[in-house]
């Protein structure tokens, strides 16, 4: 009798355990559950499948983003003291080197032939950083070819987190001034208005579909992430790569003027227009192609085939400088279209 009572009691106890625990779960995941629209951020859609929580990932504010935003788009805001803050560098502002809009129409690739079509549609600049759209949902920065440049314990640091990506960038490449952490939360909390949404991959209906039925089933979803992250790239690649042997021969493709004539106004003008970063003054006028093309089949760092491949350093006392253009930034065959349109201007 005592046994029978016992039996009842612990089945039911367990039902209701069971109850309350399919309840719960069921909360816990409509919760968390994406809307799986074009609007959803991918970030979400990853974490809601199981994808470790980011380094970057950060509590923000319209207050903290607008401070991110201004500072790199104008080098400096005004900070948590209520007081204007210190230009970054004196020589740049981040959005010198980088655009902060889509730059590629299809994220799977870093291909600079089909970027400078694409930037010129929406009437932004071709440069040397990659684009801060999408940062955030990268894995990892400063990669291949720039690792082995900066080498060392800050590339090594930077390579794996987005927070001393941003520190490298703001004191080398900006030959600033090292930012504060509440400066670096900031443009990180503008980053995080930047990320990839569901829209931007580019899904079909059916991918969406196989996202919202599949995603509930446990055993897939580690397949789900890594099928969703074959839709863009998780970081943006680098190669860097040299003058030709010969000038004169340059790298044996035939250039295309018209290419170089989008190059030329989308990227080298981007800097060297009259009130542009460097000192260097270019135009659209007989002298600058004139001298441009003089220089070209020169041993020279003026020389299209040295400036392009390896740009300039900062030297103490002259600090502002030119990045180079790894493979992914221009191709060789756009520095020939760059010398086709120089050639072309200067006759
Ligand atoms: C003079 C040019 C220049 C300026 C100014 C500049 N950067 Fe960069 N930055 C680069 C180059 C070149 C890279 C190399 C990697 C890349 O973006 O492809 C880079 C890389 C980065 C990266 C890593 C990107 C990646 O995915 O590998 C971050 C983050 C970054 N910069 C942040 C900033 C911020 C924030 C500022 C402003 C405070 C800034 N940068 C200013 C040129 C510049
Ligand atoms: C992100 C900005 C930026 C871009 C884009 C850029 N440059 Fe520069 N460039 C500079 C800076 C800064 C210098 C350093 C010279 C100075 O201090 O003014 C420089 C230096 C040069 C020099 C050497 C000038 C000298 O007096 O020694 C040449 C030549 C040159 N650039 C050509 C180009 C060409 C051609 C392009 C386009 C393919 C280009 N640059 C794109 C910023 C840029």
């Amino acid at each position: 009798m005592e046994k029978h009572f016992d039996f009842h009691h612990s089945f039911w106890g367990v039902v209701v355990v069971l109850l309350l625990l399919v309840s719960g779960l069921s909360v816990a995941l409509s919760d968390g559950k994406p809307e799986w629209t074009a609007a959803t951020p991918v970030y979400q859609v990853l974490r809601y499948l199981g994808e470790p929580k980011a380094d970057h990932e950060l509590r923000s504010t319209e207050r903290l983003v607008k401070m991110g935003e201004e500072i790199v788009h104008r080098g400096y805001t005004v900070g948590p003291d209520g007081k204007r803050s210190r230009y970054v560098s004196k020589y740049y502002v981040c959005t010198s080197c980088h655009n902060v809009q889509r730059e590629d129409p299809d994220l799977r690739v870093s291909d600079p032939e089909a970027r400078l079509p694409y930037v010129k549609a929406k009437g932004i600049p071709f440069l040397q950083g990659t684009t801060f759209r999408g940062i955030v949902n990268r894995e990892s920065w400063y990669n291949d070819d720039y690792v082995k440049k900066y080498g060392g314990e800050a590339i090594g640091k930077a390579h794996k987190s987005l927070r001393e990506s941003i520190q490298l960038c703001a004191v080398q490449c900006s030959q600033g001034r090292p930012m504060e952490r509440w400066e670096i939360d900031a443009v990180l909390a503008y980053f995080w208005t930047l990320q990839w949404t569901l829209g931007d991959l580019g899904l079909s209906e059916e991918d969406y579909q196989k996202l919202r039925k599949e995603s509930s089933v446990q055993r897939d979803k580690e397949y789900l992430r890594s099928w969703l992250k074959t839709f863009y790239l998780q970081k943006s690649p680098a190669h860097f790569f040299d003058a030709p042997p010969d000038k004169r021969k340059g790298y044996g493709l035939k250039g295309r003027a018209a290419v170089g004539k989008d190059l030329y106004e989308l990227s080298c003008l981007h800097c060297h227009k009259a009130g542009g970063v460097s000192h260097y003054i270019l135009d659209e006028g007989k002298l600058s192609f004139k001298h441009l093309k003089s220089k070209i089949e020169k041993d020279s760092h003026m020389s299209l085939y040295q400036i392009i491949p390896y740009g300039t350093y900062a030297i103490p006392g002259h600090r502002p400088y030119m990045p180079h253009y790894p493979l992914e930034r221009m191709s060789k065959q756009q520095v020939e279209d760059l010398r086709a349109f120089v050639e072309r201007m200067s006759k």
